[in-house]
């Protein structure tokens, strides 16, 4: 495995993995490297002939007061899931690499962040957004590989490659939760023991939602009134949002019809942990 820190270098190595007729899988990531992260290793490793993984803290995507300066890097750690997860090359930039000089080129992709993360974060997806595209500009690859973890940033990176005509398929996993049903998350190093026991009514209350649809509950309003009283039962939570989504749109819906993501954003401690469950409501 290759750890380079210079674009140049994965340039060269993927060119040269590509004149050799290797499909060039990517998987971009801020490190602090857990289950579902190796999840979407073992994907790419799988599906493609050459594997490159990104490590990198965006600060872009970090507004003011965020966890940025303390977000976990325990780089060691994460090279040697890498390498037993048979990855070819890690890419571990900085950021005066990746922004060398006053970045004034953004990509801003409307509509689909007007809800959920984009209404509470202000910027993060111009941040994602454009740390992709500069990403899939270095790497190249054929297919980059994301979460379901975080369902609006992989709809967001669609429809970016999909409106700029970017030559990458991109692949979402499903995502990987603890055995409580807490989501596996790079953030859940914040909290004690007994705050992920809390915030296993998280997915609680997404489970909450996908019974309900099923049982035929149409008015998203009851729906979400239930899902806020499971989170408000544990006095550590504080409700950011709990929202009901067209899966396609990302705009709120107020009548259950079609495709839907339910998501919930919530502050435990130090830490902002969001969850999302999409529900074919056509389906029994
Ligand atoms: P990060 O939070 O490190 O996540 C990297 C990838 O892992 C994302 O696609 C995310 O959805 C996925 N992931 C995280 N937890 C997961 C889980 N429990 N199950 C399945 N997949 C999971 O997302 C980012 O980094 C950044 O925004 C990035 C795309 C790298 C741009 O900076």
């Amino acid at each position: 495995m290759e750890v380079v820190k210079a674009t140049e270098s994965v340039r060269v190595l993927v060119k040269a993995a590509r004149s050799e007729g290797k499909k060039v899988g990517f998987v971009p990531t801020m490190g602090a490297l857990h289950v579902g992260h190796i999840f979407l290793i073992e994907a790419a490793v799988k599906e493609c002939d050459f594997v490159v993984v990104s490590i990198f803290v965006n600060p872009t995507q970090f507004g003011e007061g965020e966890d940025f300066e303390k977000y976990p890097r325990p780089l060691k750690a994460d090279l040697d899931i890498c390498r037993k997860g048979g990855v070819d090359v890690v890419f571990l930039p900085t950021p005066e690499q990746m922004y060398p000089t006053e970045n004034i080129t953004w990509v801003n992709v409307e509509k689909l962040t007007e809800t959920l993360c984009g209404q509470s974060r202000p910027g993060h997806f111009r941040g994602v957004a454009t740390v992709c595209a500069k990403l899939f500009n270095i790497v190249a690859p054929d297919i980059a590989f994301f979460g379901a973890k975080d369902a609006q940033q992989a709809v967001v990176i669609k429809r970016m490659v999909a409106d700029l005509n970017m030559p990458v398929d991109i692949v979402v996993c499903p995502t990987v939760r603890e055995p409580s049903g807490l989501a596996v998350s790079s953030r859940n190093k914040y909290l004690s023991e007994e705050q992920k026991k809390d915030a296993t009514s998280i997915y609680r209350s997404l489970q909450k939602c996908e019974e309900m649809i099923k049982a035929g509950t149409k008015d998203t309003g009851i729906i979400i009134t239930e899902m806020q009283k499971i989170l408000n039962q544990v006095p550590s939570i504080e409700i950011e949002y709990v929202s009901i989504v067209d899966a396609e749109s990302l705009q709120i819906i107020d009548h259950i019809i079609g495709e839907v993501l339910a998501a919930v954003s919530v502050r435990i401690g130090q830490a902002r942990l969001i969850d999302n469950i999409p529900v074919d409501s056509d389906r029994e």
